[in-house]
């Protein structure tokens, strides 16, 4: 045994990695614990993890259980990219501000970043990107990829997901979603998980499991199986990409919870909840600056307050030279969370 080291009464808004492990989760790797499985995806757990995932997405959904989010960008980029390709993304996604230049380096694809006012690129904006289709000395725009709930806390409709898929299929280019947070999307928009990427046309999928209380398990899902060159394309791409786990039965039986009985739905609407109820408890002392749509909060606080306010609550400042600060909710936020935070942000306030 080992000591507790840590205070488990600390908590903080700096982001839904900052949270533990779903007790459901912990009990999927006990039961998957004990004897001897084959390695390397061959064990019981990745069978019945493809089975599930056929159910939840669709018949020709493939997964591919991977051991983080950057992880699961690069291997879908990869996937879905020739070695002239170039991928449409906005400014703020993560590929292209929070991966070390991971999906340049491994994926070896070239970015094609847009701004956006929130996070959300529409088919106009992607056509200012989009160009130089055939022509040799122009990356070839070969993959759109949008992140659903998105880094600034909004949320696509799913009309909006379908006329992006519509329109970058028309130009010959593949849909990747980046789904770190998906099921706060799914849950924001009330609908079920295929409703927001299959039937919306997303080709590939990166299914985000850590932010909602798994330990070190995300997921590519391809949902178009004719991505896939030949029948073992999606295990060498993850292979070549440093993804592939031994021990996977572990990894898929933490996606086999959270994807079972709805447990993503009831954290993911708990988690938004909280957002929202944050924001209440906010707004009469700060400068709100995005309607929370998911479970990040945005917000103005001078520089003082927020050096003071993170002694307390850690959070990421978003933006230095305004003062932009986000608070990220997720499954495990309290209402003493928020009531606990709220009154400290008063009161540093109220200081200066
Ligand atoms: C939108 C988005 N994509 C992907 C990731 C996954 O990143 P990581 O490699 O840290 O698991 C994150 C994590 O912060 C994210 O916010």
């Amino acid at each position: 045994m080992i000591e507790r080291l840590h205070d488990p009464n600390f908590r903080g808004f700096a982001s839904d990695n900052y949270s533990g492990v779903l007790p459901e989760v912990l009990e999927a790797i006990a039961t998957a614990n004990g004897g001897h499985q084959k390695a390397y995806g061959e064990d019981v757990y990745t069978v019945a993890l493809g089975e599930r995932v056929r159910q939840v997405f669709g018949e020709g959904a493939r997964i591919y259980p991977v051991f983080n989010g950057t992880g699961a960008n690069v291997v879908s980029l990869d996937l879905l990219t020739p070695r002239w390709g170039a991928v449409v993304c906005a400014r703020s996604a993560h590929i292209n501000v929070d991966e070390c230049g991971a999906p340049e380096k491994i994926s070896g694809v070239k970015l094609l970043p847009v701004d956006t006012p929130d996070g959300k690129l529409t088919p106009e904006l992607v056509d200012t990107v989009a160009w130089g289709f055939g022509d040799e000395h122009h990356a070839q725009p070969a993959v759109l990829s949008i992140t659903q709930s998105t880094e600034l806390g909004t949320v696509y409709t799913l009309d909006e997901l379908a006329a992006l898929s519509e329109h970058a299929h028309k130009l010959g280019m593949r849909v990747h979603l980046d789904g770190a947070r998906l099921f706060n999307g799914a849950a924001a928009l009330g609908c079920s998980l295929a409703e927001v990427t299959t039937a919306v046309g997303v080709d590939v999928l990166s299914l985000g499991g850590t932010k909602h209380g798994l330990m070190g398990a995300e997921a590519v899902v391809v949902l178009d199986p004719d991505v896939l060159a030949g029948p073992k394309h999606g295990e060498f791409v993850r292979k070549l990409d440093a993804q592939l786990s031994s021990k996977m039965r572990f990894v898929s039986a933490q996606l086999l919870a959270i994807l079972g009985d709805d447990l993503w739905k009831r954290g993911a609407t708990h988690a938004n909840a909280m957002a929202r109820r944050l924001v209440d408890a906010v707004r009469d002392t700060v400068e709100v600056t995005q309607e929370p749509q998911a479970n990040a909060v945005f917000a103005v606080v001078p520089p003082t307050v927020t050096e003071r306010l993170q002694r307390q609550y850690p959070f990421y400042v978003w933006d230095e030279a305004t003062g932009e600060v986000r608070w990220m909710c997720g499954f495990d936020t309290t209402e003493a969370d928020i009531e606990g935070f709220a009154a400290a942000l008063r009161e540093e306030m109220g200081r200066g």
